[in-house]
């Protein structure tokens, strides 16, 4: 079941998502973390809220949606030094708590299989996501199957597209293949919060909230979890009827 809240603009979707996610910053839960664009203005308010109210994070788990392949982890779009830079630099979370899937290395498979039992053995209480203009979540395109556990993916070229803006605008700098979360390990998240903004991801709003559940549009597939919220500001709410 889908329970949207309606906000103005990216801001108020930060806002409203920190207000939420501030319930799970205790000892024990186990957050599920997202790159991209949509959940800067939430790690910002959670750094900001740890150097105001000293939250710790010395107990709390995290595990990251997805990563590129073939990208080290020192280079800047790496989703590792992503997530390092905006937030678990800034917050008290242990090195070893803090989990994003490995796209390094000769067997890719392992890394998937062993990211999976992970995530079996703490579940995760809270799963932040974006979505994309295809409708996508995490690296899952168009076409993934429902149960898919984590495993090794092509992007699509509209995702390499919208994610050129990382890599100076080259298109062929962009990884064409990533690790990521299937849509079976997201949807075990006990609960989900999905941050959508901008005209841009209007359609891919419609079609997860009010089309059918098809695999055309992956995120489509949180009709059936019994927890979603869905943050969505004027504009990426404009085709909702
Ligand atoms: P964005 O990406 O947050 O940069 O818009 C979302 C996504 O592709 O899942």
């Amino acid at each position: 079941m889908i329970n949207v809240i309606k906000v103005k603009d990216y801001e108020e979707a930060s806002d409203k998502a920190f207000e939420i996610m501030k319930s799970y910053l205790k000892p024990g839960k186990v957050l599920g973390l997202a790159t991209g664009s949509t959940p800067l203005g939430l790690y910002a308010r959670m750094v900001k809220d740890y150097k105001e109210n000293n939250t710790s994070y010395k107990e709390i788990k995290s595990f990251n949606l997805d990563e590129y392949v073939g990208l080290p982890i020192e280079h800047p779009e790496s989703y590792y030094a992503f997530m390092h830079r905006n937030l678990f630099d800034h917050i008290d979370i242990d090195d070893n708590n803090a989990h994003v899937p490995c796209g390094l290395g000769d067997d890719l498979e392992k890394n998937c299989r062993e990211y999976d039992e992970m995530i079996d053995n703490d579940p995760i209480d809270i799963q932040i996501l974006g979505i994309g203009s295809d409708g996508h979540i995490a690296f899952n395109e168009p076409g993934t199957a429902f149960d898919s556990k984590t495993h090794v993916t092509d992007l699509h070229q509209s995702t390499i597209s919208d994610n050129a803006r990382f890599f100076d605008n080259d298109i062929s700098k962009v990884p064409t293949q990533a690790v990521t979360q299937g849509i079976g390990t997201i949807m075990k998240a006990k609960n989900i919060l999905l941050i959508a903004t901008g005209s841009n991801k209007a359609k891919a709003v419609k079609d997860m909230i009010e089309g059918p559940i098809d695999e055309a549009c992956p995120a489509s597939i949180l009709q059936n979890h019994q927890d979603v919220i869905v943050i969505v500001d004027e504009a990426a709410a404009s085709l909702l009827s």
